[in-house]
């Protein structure tokens, strides 16, 4: 089979993107799958034939076919839209020198414009399988406005929320911060409603800290959430499957910073993986369930990483969030949680793929 890997992306996890890919495509096995890398540059343009240590590396000319030199790409410009997706077309359709079409494509690409359905709406008009949720779940994913106002709709449990566009912020400060205050209360969270990886994130503890962070997430977002602040263990648990998906082992997120940012996630080597959390068996259940339910509601498919809050006062759970292309590398929570129940890496991509195809 031929399947094409797309990697890199305009989003704020481009990095991790990359990783992740390294890891996928080094892991693919050569018996079954012919593997062609396809590069989306930070500026948004599309590069077949490019693996993620060429791109690291400064490559910018496409390796394996002349086409997106016949678009008239120059890949040093920020992209034309258009031209773009004319390149992107053709990559996913004719990735190769032959033009045949590829089988399968596991785009694996975190964030905006490649996490949040726009990829795969690209993807279904290219007629192509691909790897992981469809353009609804991937939407809703990627929303943790609608996201969580859709899982509130179905009683999962969840930290209290408020949400708000940039225009409220910019235009009347003092009504958000107020808004804040009643609502939630000190500490919160403020977040983009749509970025990965903690980006735009911080915490607040006074009036002064939220003022800050208003203004950092409103660079990132037109939208932004704000979330109680708790004091919790965060555990993670992965799902795989389409219709009749399956929950992997919890693990547990050991930060050593005050909270799991985006630099403790990627640089710090700041936490610890715990896998398989140590919670009791009930919980465990209790957990999986949760998480299956949440994939199903978001309407999810393929892969996803469900993370959960366990509230240290009473040891509730509470749904944080979910991941529908979550970080792949060999050392990532999601990969990491479906070796400690039985399904190696290896096996996980050659599962993903089937699912895709199913
Ligand atoms: N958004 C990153 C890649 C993750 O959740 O793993
Ligand atoms: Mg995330």
């Amino acid at each position: 089979k031929q399947v094409l890997v797309l990697f890199g992306g305009r989003s704020g996890e481009h990095e991790v993107s990359l990783n992740s890919a390294a890891n996928v495509i080094a892991a693919l096995d050569r018996e079954k799958y012919e593997v062609i890398p396809v590069a989306v540059t930070r500026e948004g343009n599309w590069l077949s034939g490019v693996t993620p240590e060429q791109l690291k590396a400064g490559v910018r000319q496409p390796v394996l076919t002349g086409m997106d030199v016949d678009a008239g790409v120059d890949p040093e410009k920020p992209k034309d839209d258009r031209t773009d997706l004319k390149v992107a077309l053709l990559a996913v359709g004719k990735a190769r020198q032959d033009n045949s079409p590829v089988d399968v494509v596991i785009p694996v690409l975190h964030g905006t414009y490649g996490e949040d359905g726009t990829v795969q709406g690209m993807l279904e008009l290219a007629n192509v399988p691909y790897v992981g949720a469809g353009v609804l779940g991937s939407a809703l994913g990627m929303d943790k406005v609608l996201m969580k106002t859709v899982l509130a709709q179905h009683g999962l449990p969840q930290a209290r929320f408020w949400s708000c566009l940039r225009r409220d912020w910019v235009n009347n400060a003092s009504l958000v911060v107020e808004t804040v205050e009643k609502e939630l209360g000190y500490p919160c969270f403020v977040k983009p409603a749509n970025l990965g990886s903690s980006v735009g994130i911080s915490k607040a503890r006074h009036r002064g800290e939220l003022t800050k962070a208003m203004d950092l997430a409103a660079k990132y977002d037109r939208k932004i959430i704000v979330e109680e602040g708790i004091i919790a263990r965060e555990v993670e648990v992965s799902v795989l499957g389409n219709d009749d998906p399956i929950a992997s082992l919890p693990g547990e997120i050991i930060p050593l910073k005050e909270f799991y940012d985006y630099e403790a996630k990627y640089l710090d080597g700041m936490t610890r993986l715990e896998i398989p959390a140590d919670l009791p068996a009930g919980m465990v259940i209790k957990l999986q369930e949760i998480a299956v339910k949440v994939f199903k509601v978001l309407d999810c498919a393929g892969l996803a990483r469900v993370d959960f809050f366990i509230r240290k006062s009473d040891g509730e759970i509470l749904v944080n969030e979910i991941n529908t292309m979550p970080g792949f590398t060999r050392f990532s929570m999601f990969p990491k949680l479906w070796e400690a129940t039985g399904i190696g890496y290896q096996e996980l991509l050659d599962r993903l793929i089937e699912l895709a195809i199913e």
